[in-house]
């Protein structure tokens, strides 16, 4: 079961530096870039949009857009690039999405998205799949969900992401993500009524308890904030969920993102890549002050590990993490 445990597409957060330590931190997620418009990598640079590192795999391309044709070649160019499968938007409910008519809006307009959809896989060999919501606006309830799922299925699409929460199309994008409430309900009757297809379910999960209770019923699970807020949970996943005893120290981790942090060739990589790092280190230090320095020292290329440990010491002894030194 590939796509056990997802770690999902977000936007300027799951860029490749993120994804390449998300792996160094879990061998076994299974990877999402950000959502892509199929317009820019068509009429952009492709190469600066849809590169990564070898690494990463298995690492799936998310795509956006309505356009049938657009997406076709876009998942054609990104079957070329290597990427272990081609996902379809229809979950996004941001405005911009809104005025492109795609993202969760091509939930009301099945013929449209069956289209999208009937290209993509004409056109490429890997699996293409689609991450939605349970519904959008009065597209809702279960009547509507499990017809969803049934005539999307009839295009081919076996695997189904779904984030168990309603889109509301006055909402901003933040507020659609913990409005309205979630319902995991509704999506695992979709799984006992579709037991043939790959459900995995979305929203919410942000402790291993609950990852392991929702593996009995889905698929797999995709975690989103929980994973970029404490990316040091994905080593507890390893451990807990797929029985990995074998991790690395978080020193060993975090000297080898240094490592490739130190090899960046430009800055707005380098920044987007520190960023990460920072993230993580905000999880073992609350002190800005500690923080900020680290920051500093990177910004200036002017750190080891060694300098970081010595910052985080106190932190690791408090936190116990200095165990797994
Ligand atoms: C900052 C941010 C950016 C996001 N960008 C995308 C995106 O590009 N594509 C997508 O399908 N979902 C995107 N999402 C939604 C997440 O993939 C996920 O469905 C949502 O956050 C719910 O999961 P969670 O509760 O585990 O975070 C984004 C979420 C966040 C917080």
């Amino acid at each position: 079961m590939k796509r056990k445990f997802c770690i999902a597409p977000m936007m300027k957060k799951t860029d490749k530096h993120f994804r390449f330590l998300s792996r160094l931190l879990s061998e076994n997620a299974y990877l999402y870039t950000e959502m892509i418009h199929s317009n820019a990598i068509i009429r952009g640079d492709a190469n600066k949009l849809l590169s990564f590192n070898d690494c990463e795999q298995p690492v799936a391309l998310q795509l956006g857009g309505s356009n049938p044709k657009d997406l076709g070649i876009a998942a054609s160019i990104g079957e070329d690039f290597g990427y272990s499968e081609i996902n379809l938007n229809v979950g996004c409910p941001s405005k911009k999405v809104k005025s492109g008519n795609f993202g969760v809006f091509l939930m009301k307009d099945k013929n449209l998205l069956s289209e999208c959809l009937y290209e993509m896989k004409k056109n490429v060999s890997l699996p293409i799949t689609v991450k939605c919501r349970i519904g959008v606006d009065e597209f809702e309830g279960k009547d509507f969900l499990f017809k969803f799922v049934n005539e999307i299925s009839n295009v081919g699409i076996k695997t189904f992401i779904i984030h168990a929460r309603k889109a509301i199309s006055g909402l901003d994008t933040k507020r659609n993500r913990s409005i309205p409430k979630l319902n995991y309900k509704i999506v695992k009757d979709l799984k006992e009524e579709f037991p043939e297809l790959e459900i995995i379910l979305n929203g919410g999960i942000d402790n291993l308890e609950d990852c392991k209770n929702l593996l009995n019923n889905f698929d797999g699970i995709m975690l989103g904030r929980k994973i970029y807020d404490d990316p040091l949970f994905l080593l507890d996943v390893e451990k807990e969920i797929f029985n990995n005893v074998s991790q690395e120290s978080i020193k060993s981790i975090m000297n080898k993102y240094l490592i490739y942090i130190l090899n960046l060739q430009s800055q707005k990589d380098l920044n987007r890549a520190l960023n990460h790092l920072m993230q993580l280190i905000k999880v073992i230090s609350k002190n800005k002050k500690v923080r900020n320095q680290i920051l500093h020292s990177l910004k200036n290329k002017d750190i080891s590990i060694e300098d970081i440990f010595v910052n985080l010491k106190e932190d690791l002894l408090r936190k116990d993490l200095a165990l797994n030194l």
